[in-house]
């Protein structure tokens, strides 16, 4: 049997690399920065697999020119990128990274929190600056977080990851979501269930960990904002476009809310010159970068192709339907 042929967008890391190479002859976008699309198309056409990231569009067009083509492994949890239902249609098999980056996901959201709440990013470079005559009283004053109320929008793997950390500030935890979680879970964590409404009405932070479908796209735009408290933050490190950018802008702009954390955005990697304030941090869609976990996402998208063409179920397959 000839050894699968895979096209892998991204050079990867030495441990999934080597054990792609064990059971498939892979083909390596090696460039700096993304692929251009008519690059992914040809190295596509050949292949049996592909290995992408979210910067990958998988579409009707995409999947026209990949003739052999079997399973897609998208190098990240949320898979916006991937026609699904037009992969399952040519009984294309689709996975994803679920599970690995929760906590590390959770870490930037807090880190974003923090960021935002004290100030960091401006006192860093005034720091820097050379500027600093000496302590004062009044300066830099944030925002406490400790104490505060935080809302978490989707109360999935991620949302309670964040729930967690809040347990040692002393916080009032409220949660959003379309499903109850279990009473436990509820209890461990200290959360409450309430509307999405109430949880923006009483949010000092607003923290969203939803996924990108099309019932979540523009989720918070001018009504949500408008709701919120004028002293609160929004922190997303979901996918950008859960935010309507323009409302966002103008909310910051007259004060509707305090402040903005920023991991994505509506049209990356462009970033609007209305979010570049300094009551905004903005970070480059970064929630899942540390070196072990982005190597355990790689890894787990290589053991899905590895697994499919041995005749295993791949771990984490979204469309199990076309396995038959
Ligand atoms: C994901 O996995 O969906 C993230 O956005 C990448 O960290």
């Amino acid at each position: 049997m000839p050894r699968p042929k895979v096209y892998v967008t991204h050079p990867l890391f030495e441990g999934p690399r080597a054990a792609l190479a064990t059971r498939c002859d892979a083909e390596y976008w090696q460039e700096p920065g993304r692929p251009p699309r008519e690059e992914v198309l040809r190295g596509v056409a050949d292949k049996d697999a592909l290995i992408c990231l979210l910067t990958e569009r998988v579409d009707e067009a995409l999947l026209g020119a990949a003739p052999r083509l079997r399973i897609v492994a998208n190098v990240a949890v949320g898979y916006d990128n991937i026609d699904l239902a037009g992969c399952t249609r040519r009984k294309v098999a689709v996975t994803n990274t679920p599970g690995v980056l929760d906590e590390t996901t959770a870490d930037l959201a807090w880190a974003l929190m923090m960021a935002v709440a004290r100030r960091i990013v401006e006192a860093d470079a005034f720091a820097r600056s050379g500027a600093w005559a000496g302590w004062n009283l009044d300066q830099f004053c944030g925002a406490d977080v400790w104490g505060k109320t935080l809302g978490i929008v989707g109360f999935g793997r991620i949302g309670r990851a964040v729930a967690r950390r809040a347990l040692g500030f002393k916080m009032r935890v409220l949660y959003a979501d379309g499903q109850r979680a279990p009473a436990e879970v509820e209890r461990a964590l200290n959360v409450e269930k309430v509307e999405f409404d109430a949880l923006l009405a009483n949010a000092d932070f607003v923290t969203l960990h939803v996924p990108l479908m099309a019932e979540t796209r523009g989720l918070i735009s001018a009504p949500q904002l408008a709701r919120m408290k004028p002293t609160a933050f929004l922190i997303n490190t979901s996918r950008g476009p859960v935010v309507n950018e323009a409302a966002l802008v103008d909310a910051l702009a007259s004060g509707k809310i305090a402040g903005a954390a920023l991991d994505v955005y509506e049209h990356e990697p462009q970033i609007g010159d209305g979010l570049r304030r300094p009551n905004v941090v903005l970070a480059p869609h970064i929630a899942s970068a540390s070196v072990e976990t982005r190597t355990r996402m790689a890894s787990i998208a290589v053991d899905n192709v590895t697994a499919f063409f041995d005749g295993r179920r791949p771990p984490t397959i979204l469309n199990p339907e076309i396995l038959g």
